[in-house]
């Protein structure tokens, strides 16, 4: 696993959570989410999209999830077997530099723009952990990767990439964990499906490691 990391920028590593533990995580998700959609609260963290043939906004990501009150989920955060395994994919002690939830709202959540989350940092040195709470499908939003993108010059310009490709597509499994790193240039699909796509993020990096705009 740590092998496909380094060489093609991402890996899936099957059942990290047990299926009680996605459970509790679903349940406290579930809460923030009906906190936008039916109680109306809007913040900063809270980022939506408006789609043109829809009156109320699209909600897709729940940034700083450690600070919306949810106790399970904070804790994927603050240590646990996620550090650890940042730990054994990194090769060093790491720190947790941004955690979120991803929403792939059913029908409506569009593709995620091809992007690299950052390249402020040499490959093999800072990943994204992606823990998915629901299965992530060809249907239902999974993420889709340029293989060996990770690698290329930070300047390279990602439309070009992607149309050079090839693009794989990672479906995974609720409970699953899928590691990339932040270099890897990367997707993920429109949810045409009637069921909801959710999965938390959290990056990663070495301890004494700068990145800019993450206190130390
Ligand atoms: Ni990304």
């Amino acid at each position: 696993m740590v092998l496909e990391f380094r060489g093609q920028g991402y890996a899936v590593i099957a059942d990290v959570l047990t299926p009680d533990r996605v459970a509790q995580l679903r349940a406290e998700a579930g809460e923030l989410i009906s906190q936008f959609t039916d109680l109306g609260h809007r913040s900063d963290d809270y980022w939506s999209f408006q789609r043109p043939d829809r009156p109320d906004p699209v909600l897709y990501r729940i940034h700083n999830l450690e600070r919306q009150g949810a106790n399970t989920l904070a804790d994927l955060h603050r240590g646990g077997e996620l550090h650890g395994l940042a730990e054994s994919i990194l090769g060093l002690s790491v720190r947790s530099t941004a955690c979120a939830l991803i929403v792939k709202m059913p029908q409506v959540a569009a593709r995620v723009p091809w992007h690299r989350d950052r390249t402020a940092a040499p490959p093999h040195t800072v990943c994204n952990l992606s823990v998915f709470l629901d299965d992530s499908t060809m249907d239902s939003g999974c993420l889709e990767f340029v293989p060996q993108s990770h690698l290329l010059p930070d300047d390279v310009d990602v439309d070009q990439v992607r149309a050079y490709g090839p693009v794989r597509a990672v479906p995974a499994n609720a409970g699953d964990v899928l590691v990339h790193d932040v270099r890897v240039v990367h997707s993920s699909r429109p949810n045409g499906t009637s069921v909801i796509r959710r999965s938390i993020v959290i990056e990663f990096a070495p301890h004494d490691f700068v990145l800019p705009g993450v206190a130390q």
